[in-house]
């Protein structure tokens, strides 16, 4: 991508991943030993492949409005990776962790 765009590739710390990383430690904390802990997890889990897909998608779409026609597809993959891995961990919920079958279900 950087490469594409002609700038060198540099990382930044985001505040908003590491509070859902925090929270995700949190619920291993508070449900360890306890039959809520796999729910937790994946909640936790989906609550990343949410903020990844609010953000890939969002690139998706200012590479398309930037005319950035070689990022689009290498981005675009990235947000349909991020989509399948939620619906993974949505099926992984109904089939065993949420007895009742409730899941948080992207929009
Ligand atoms: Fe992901």
């Amino acid at each position: 991508m950087f490469e594409l765009i002609g700038k060198p590739a540099r990382g930044k710390t985001c505040e908003a991943i590491q509070g859902i990383l925090a929270k995700g430690e949190e619920i291993m904390e508070e449900y360890k030993g306890t039959v809520a802990l796999d729910a937790g997890l994946i909640s936790s889990a989906q609550a990343v492949e949410h903020y990844e897909m609010a953000r890939y998608g969002t690139l998706v779409a200012w590479a398309n409005q930037l005319g950035l026609t070689e990022a689009v597809p290498l981005l675009q993959a990235t947000l349909d990776g991020e989509i399948a891995t939620d619906q993974k961990l949505t099926q992984l919920a109904d089939a065993s962790a949420n007895p009742k079958g409730k899941t948080v279900k992207a929009a």
